[in-house]
């Protein structure tokens, strides 16, 4: 066990696209468990967008960073130390760490893993993201076999769980992807029938139009994950009594773009004309599924029916670096850091 613990703060509040001096890495001592609590040592780190939304000063659905804080983020990694009943030293588990090389969590807060499974799968495709792709098509896809669904950010941890979701359940699954190589994957990596690279459309009209190809029978279930050019895209191609699960809105976390406003209207009557049900989504609200997510999908996973793509950048210094590319499309599945 290193003397030092190391974590990545909060420099500044960033202006639109986060930048490196927005964050700062400080080194201290080693915190020590209280009664009930544990001392880990982190071994993986998940990166996440909605991070980018805890480092503005505005009032949302969960508290933001402050400055000079620790970047708020789950973590998997090593009990060191244990002061909680049924926790021992060498047990790994996973819990809100922050961006850090050690925490002391209440051990009641942590949840021990399934040793046969790889640690880092309990951050993305078994975790909060997988998670959210379940129980928002659960609770609001009403999936029927023969239906089309289209989703964003779709080799994401989110959006491929929604694609095999969808596809496991007989629907047409297209997947909207940033550049070739991630529309390849999200064919022949997570069995989505069509692909299409937001980035070879400079518009939404063009990418309405291959929108509207690889979905012939129009667009029952559009899992929003992206805002932006691509709800513009999909809206009008939705069927009468069409779902939207509204997950996030990544084209927009830098600030809400003129577009999103401006085109307002059209979006508006399509939900009126269309008798759209859009569902808002925010995963915390259904925590209590949790353990019926893993009792459904971790067979799936460790029998290959679904699978998951990790992106991983080595070292704390580095996660900076890594959640700026991610915000921009830089990661290629689910955004770990190793430390
Ligand atoms: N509501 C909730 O409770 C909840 C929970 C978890 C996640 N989410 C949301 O779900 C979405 C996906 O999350 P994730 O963890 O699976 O992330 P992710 O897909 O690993 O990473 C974000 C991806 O968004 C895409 N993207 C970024 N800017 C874009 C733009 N301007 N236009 C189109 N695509 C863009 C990029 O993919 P491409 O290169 O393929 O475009 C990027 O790789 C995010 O919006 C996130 O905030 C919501």
């Amino acid at each position: 066990m290193t003397d030092q613990m190391r974590r990545i703060t909060l420099a500044r509040r960033p202006s639109g696209a986060p930048v490196p001096e927005d964050f700062a890495l400080q080194t201290g001592p080693v915190p020590a468990p209280g009664a009930d609590e544990v001392l880990i040592e982190v071994t993986h780190l998940s990166l996440d967008p909605y991070m980018r939304g805890r480092m503005d000063d505005v009032k949302s659905y969960a508290p933001s960073v402050g400055l000079g804080e620790t970047m708020t983020g789950q973590g998997v990694g090593r009990v060191l130390t244990s002061n909680f009943d049924g926790l021992a030293p060498g047990d790994t588990v996973t819990g809100i760490t922050g961006w850090a090389s050690h925490a002391v969590l209440a051990g009641a807060e942590t949840r021990k893993l399934d040793p046969d499974m790889p640690p880092s799968t309990a951050l993305g495709v078994l975790g909060m993201p997988g998670f959210t792709g379940w129980v928002g098509l659960t609770e609001y896809g009403a999936m029927k076999a023969g239906e089309t669904l289209v989703v964003g950010a779709a080799t994401g941890p989110v959006g491929s769980m929604v694609g095999q979701l969808a596809r496991l359940a007989g629907l047409r699954t297209v997947a909207i992807a940033g550049g070739e190589e991630k529309c390849r994957l999200a064919q022949e990596v997570f069995g989505f029938d069509a692909a299409i690279d937001h980035r070879a459309h400079e518009d939404a009209r063009s990418l309405r139009k291959a929108v509207a190809e690889a979905a012939p029978d129009g667009v029952d279930i559009y899992w929003e994950n992206v805002g932006g050019k691509l709800l513009e895209a999909v809206m009008p191609l939705m069927n009468t009594h069409g779902r939207i699960p509204l997950c996030g809105t990544i084209a927009w976390y830098g600030g809400v773009a003129g577009d999103g406003i401006d085109h307002l209207p059209g979006v508006w009557r399509s939900i009126l004309v269309k008798r759209l049900k859009i569902s808002g989504l925010i995963v915390f609200d259904h925590w209590d599924r949790f353990p019926e997510f893993i009792t459904e999908v971790a067979p799936k996973v460790a029998d290959g029916q679904i699978t998951y793509l990790e992106d991983v950048a080595d070292g704390l210094e580095n996660a900076p670096a890594a959640f700026i590319a991610m915000l921009k499309g830089g990661n290629t599945g689910k955004q770990i850091v190793r430390l």
